[in-house]
């Protein structure tokens, strides 16, 4: 059981992605040609519309439960114009046995490796799975010590997050949420309070779902990624294409494999 096995049902309706990403990933998947590997595909948010824009594309996700809906949603579309392959595995350990042109970890997933071990062993295999030429696109929150401070002061407390129809019937969603900050982990436990309510307010369900990621500044990134052998392209902060700045709250990197390396496999 993964923590995000939990979160499934709930998934799509409180995480919706961030602005102009999923059109990003698509016409890069298009603009690269070949076949291409997302990392953490969830519920599909991406790698569906890659599909449905004729791209050959694997999705990898370790919660049985998010690969579940997935694959709901696919039955869904119906016929794909190109094709998508569900792979349910581990980003720190896969071995897909071949290599991709592009290869994209969207919406911070990359957060969710929690110590530099996992992330080097992530980052190593996505080194063995990427194409010589191919493209490696990875995003991040980037987090300011300022933010941090501030938000690692706030009194854990739940605040409320969100009221949202249930999608499987009359009932709504209140949804509040807390998170604790570990400035020496560089970790953030978040705790998120789902209650099914009914027209009269009444409550029917309670949940508490987890959530904990690591954070990562822009110099943390860097080194970890010439460590494990990548080329810095660029660096953007946002989808429109701005490069990265001191006002940026997402870290977007694009990188590739050195030309003089030998081939991993
Ligand atoms: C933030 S969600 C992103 C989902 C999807 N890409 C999207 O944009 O909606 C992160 C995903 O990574 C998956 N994940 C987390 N840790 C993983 C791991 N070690 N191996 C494979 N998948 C993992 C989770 O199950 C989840 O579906």
């Amino acid at each position: 059981m993964t923590e995000f096995d939990a979160w499934a049902p709930y998934y799509d309706l409180i995480h919706q992605g961030l602005p102009g990403e999923a059109q990003y990933y698509v016409e890069e998947a298009i603009r690269q040609g070949g076949e291409t590997l997302e990392l953490g595909c969830g519920t599909g948010r991406i790698c569906i519309p890659m599909a449905m824009s004729g791209v050959t594309v694997t999705g990898l996700d370790n919660s049985s439960r998010m690969l579940q809906l997935c694959r709901a949603r696919m039955k869904k579309v119906g016929k794909l114009p190109g094709k998508l392959t569900l792979v349910r595995a581990d980003m720190r350990t896969f071995d897909l046995g071949r290599q991709f042109q592009f290869i994209a970890m969207p919406y911070r997933a990359f957060m969710h490796l929690l110590t530099p071990e996992d992330q080097m062993a992530c980052l190593q295999c996505v080194q063995r799975h990427l194409n010589r030429q191919g493209v490696f696109i990875l995003n991040v929150w980037a987090a300011r010590p300022s933010t941090i401070a501030h938000a690692a002061q706030a009194k854990e407390k739940f605040t409320f997050a969100g009221r949202y129809p249930a999608p499987w019937g009359k009932t709504r969603l209140v949804h509040h949420h807390s998170a604790q900050y570990d400035e020496y982990l560089q970790r953030i436990t978040e705790s998120h309070r789902i209650r099914e309510v009914d027209q009269h307010n009444r409550l029917l369900h309670e949940e508490t779902l987890s959530l904990t990621r690591t954070w990562l500044t822009p110099r943390e990134m860097e080194h970890l990624l010439h460590r494990c052998g990548f080329c810095v392209e660029a660096v953007l902060g946002g989808f429109n294409g701005i490069p990265f700045n001191a006002g940026s709250t997402e870290m977007i990197w694009r990188l590739r494999r050195p030309k003089s390396q030998p081939t991993s496999k």
